[in-house]
């Protein structure tokens, strides 16, 4: 999560967070995800939940749009598992991994209907065989990962489809100091454009089939803020985007979605 995706205070987890994200990744998101305060657990918890409601919409979006219809599905980075408990509509099957073992532990604690496996893994190398699944998501993952490549080609060769999401941060309200300092806080290690993504895509061998961007809605906006502020930020942001998409994401921050195959 991020913002447009402001507020993005707890894109990973919650806080505190040790070590670097660099350094060391499983101990800097293994501590953003235990949080000891029940109230800011559960703040943290509706926020990802928010977060979920979004990014599964997208996936949903974009399947439909090249009447994908998924039958076994893996979220890769999955964390506490709030987008994959909304992604069980969208396939009888949803496992994930992920790499942090106390996101995995609360993930396994709701339940999720038709999640075979959850696991902790070593971030690397997946723990499935080629071609397992039909659709691998990759959701706010690859800016957190110094070499996303790999952890894409792990995607590709575990599914079909791949759908990849990221908050696209090459933008001239994110070069802003504070805007700076904040995503590094939260983990981001790359600051992704639209074209850099799909050359991502293309280094690992995986062709776009369909894509969104989102500016996100006003509830994302208002969630740590005040209300006013934040409708008038939401409506000039979305009316920008309305009128010109491209241009927009040079201004400010939005979600790109890409369904690739
Ligand atoms: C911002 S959260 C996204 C969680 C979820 N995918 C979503 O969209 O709501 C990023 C997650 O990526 C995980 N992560 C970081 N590096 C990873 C890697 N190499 N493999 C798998 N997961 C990783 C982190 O532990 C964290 O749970």
């Amino acid at each position: 999560m991020s913002a447009a995706g402001e507020p993005r205070r707890d894109d990973a987890g919650g806080e505190p967070r040790r070590g670097d994200a660099a350094d060391d990744p499983r101990a800097f998101y293994t501590s953003g995800y235990a949080v000891a305060d029940p109230a800011e657990a559960e703040r943290l918890g509706r926020w990802r939940a928010l977060g979920a409601r979004s990014k599964a919409a997208h996936a949903f979006q974009l399947c439909n749009r090249v009447g994908l219809f998924p039958t076994t599905l893996v979220e890769i980075g999955c964390g506490d598992g709030s987008l994959l408990a909304e992604l069980s509509g969208l396939a009888a099957v949803v496992d994930g991994f992920e790499l942090s073992p106390t996101a995995i532990e609360l993930a396994r604690r709701r339940g999720i209907p038709g999640a075979r496996r959850l696991e902790a893994y070593d971030g690397t190398r997946v723990p499935a065989g080629d071609g397992t699944y039909d659709l691998a998501v990759v959701s706010h993952v690859l800016e957190h990962v110094p070499e996303p490549a790999p952890l894409l080609a792990e995607a590709a060769r575990v599914a079909s489809h791949v759908l990849v999401e990221v908050p696209l941060e090459a933008n001239r309200s994110a070069a802003r100091p504070a805007k700076r300092d904040e995503a590094a806080r939260i983990g981001h290690l790359h600051a992704f454009d639209r074209a850099q993504v799909q050359a991502l895509l293309a280094q690992t061998g995986l062709t776009p089939v369909a894509d969104l961007s989102d500016p996100l809605p006003y509830a994302h906006h208002a969630f740590f803020g005040r209300k006013l502020p934040a409708a008038i930020k939401w409506a000039v942001r979305y009316a920008l985007w309305r009128a010109a998409p491209r241009r927009a994401e040079r201004l400010f921050t939005v979600h790109y979605a890409v369904l690739a195959r």
